[in-house]
């Protein structure tokens, strides 16, 4: 049964708020349109730039948000603090059935925890992910999401062995990845247009090239560290797109790094078609992003991250992606052959936001 009344059908809050969670937003309110959910979007504004935003909207076409907060930067407590406060009265105005949260910002933990205390039902997509990392922002933003959450949503196996291992068994279910669902379409549509042999570097140099990104807090926070990074990517053997976060721009500036210089070109990060076409165009990806991770897998083009660990651990799989924290292998492996051994499918048939859409009808309180 999908509500309690004919006449009222089952509300979900999707709470949103930074890059990757629009992407994830866009299957799933499709998925919610074609099951008659009644949704209401609430963006965060935890990012605002056009380019970290509204064209995630319009290139996804996922309808826009009924309730922004327009929070904007600033410290992990101010900026999650911010989002806490003020979701308080947009979850009492809608009350609605489920909250739905994303991933693992500070967006993520403001919505669990503003409806956990209002005791409205959240349930947590991408839950169960683990790095392990105490000392990344996105590790406790996880973990404390997960154990707030009355449904936890995980994408894959391994997510789920960890749930188990938290004693959150009880409370987690299978449902693939999201993200696969948008990656495969927007793929197929890419590779379906006539235009696929204009795809080439988004620099136009024309050459076989690596697309790069670095973003995360551990890489761009301290100038010895980035400086390194950017060093290691001005010397690989390829051309270098580096798709620049504005953290990465507003750290670099700061330090005074330049961003670009030998085979490195700086660019605008790209809307979210164009980064796939990106991708498949590229001959790899050097990224420290977990959605880029994954995409790279998808797409079958070899990563290197840099980072110590993964959260998608799948990727791994037949050096696929390889881990190289310390910057030693990076120009030996960034740019090398794509394994031959056939690839499994641990993040689902593209089907995932079909899963989420039923688990959420199926565990309503009133179902
Ligand atoms: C956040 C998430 C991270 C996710 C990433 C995706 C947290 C703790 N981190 O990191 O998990 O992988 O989003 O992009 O939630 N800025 C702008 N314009 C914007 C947004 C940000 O200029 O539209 C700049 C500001 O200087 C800001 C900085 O980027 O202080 C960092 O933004 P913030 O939202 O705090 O974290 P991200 O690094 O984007």
């Amino acid at each position: 049964m999908q509500s309690d009344s004919p006449l009222k059908p089952l509300s979900v809050m999707s709470i949103v708020g930074a890059r990757p969670q629009f992407v994830k937003l866009a299957p799933v309110a499709k998925a919610f349109s074609d099951r008659g959910i009644r949704h209401i979007i609430v963006h965060t504004g935890q990012h605002y730039d056009e380019a970290m935003s509204d064209v995630f909207f319009a290139d996804l076409s996922i309808p826009a948000p009924d309730v922004h907060l327009g929070v904007g930067s600033g410290s992990h407590g101010v900026q999650t603090g911010g989002i806490l406060a003020a979701l308080d009265p947009i979850m009492e105005e809608y009350r609605p059935d489920w909250v739905l949260v994303y991933g693992d910002t500070n967006t993520t933990v403001a919505g669990a925890l503003a409806a956990v205390k209002l005791h409205i039902r959240v349930a947590h997509l991408e839950s169960g992910l683990r790095s392990y990392n105490r000392r990344m922002p996105e590790e406790h933003n996880r973990v404390l999401t997960d154990h707030a959450a009355d449904l936890l949503l995980a994408p894959t196996e391994v997510a789920i062995s960890h749930l188990a291992e938290e004693g959150l068994a009880d409370r987690a279910l299978l449902v693939g990845d999201v993200m696969t669902d948008v990656c495969y379409l927007v793929r197929d549509s890419i590779l379906a247009s006539p235009q696929v042999s204009q795809w080439t570097s988004p620099v136009a140099t024309g050459l076989p090239y690596l697309v790069a990104t670095i973003h995360r807090a551990e890489n761009t926070d301290d100038p010895e560290r980035l400086g390194n990074i950017i060093s290691a990517l001005k010397d690989l053997p390829a051309d270098v797109v580096l798709l620049t976060h504005p953290r990465l721009k507003a750290r670099a500036e700061s330090f005074g790094i330049e961003l670009s210089g030998s085979s490195l070109h700086a660019a605008d990060p790209l809307p979210y078609p164009s980064m796939v076409a990106a991708v498949l165009g590229s001959v790899g990806v050097v990224t420290d992003s977990g959605g880029l991770q994954k995409e790279a897998f998808l797409l079958k083009r070899p990563c290197t991250t840099l980072r110590t660990e993964t959260e998608w651990v799948e990727t791994l799989t037949d050096g696929w992606n390889v881990l190289d924290p310390d910057l030693s292998r990076v120009r030996s492996i960034a740019v090398r052959p794509a394994p031959i051994t056939p690839q499994q499918a641990p993040y689902g048939d593209g089907t995932a936001a079909q899963a989420v859409a039923q688990a959420l009808i199926d565990h309503a309180a009133h179902a």
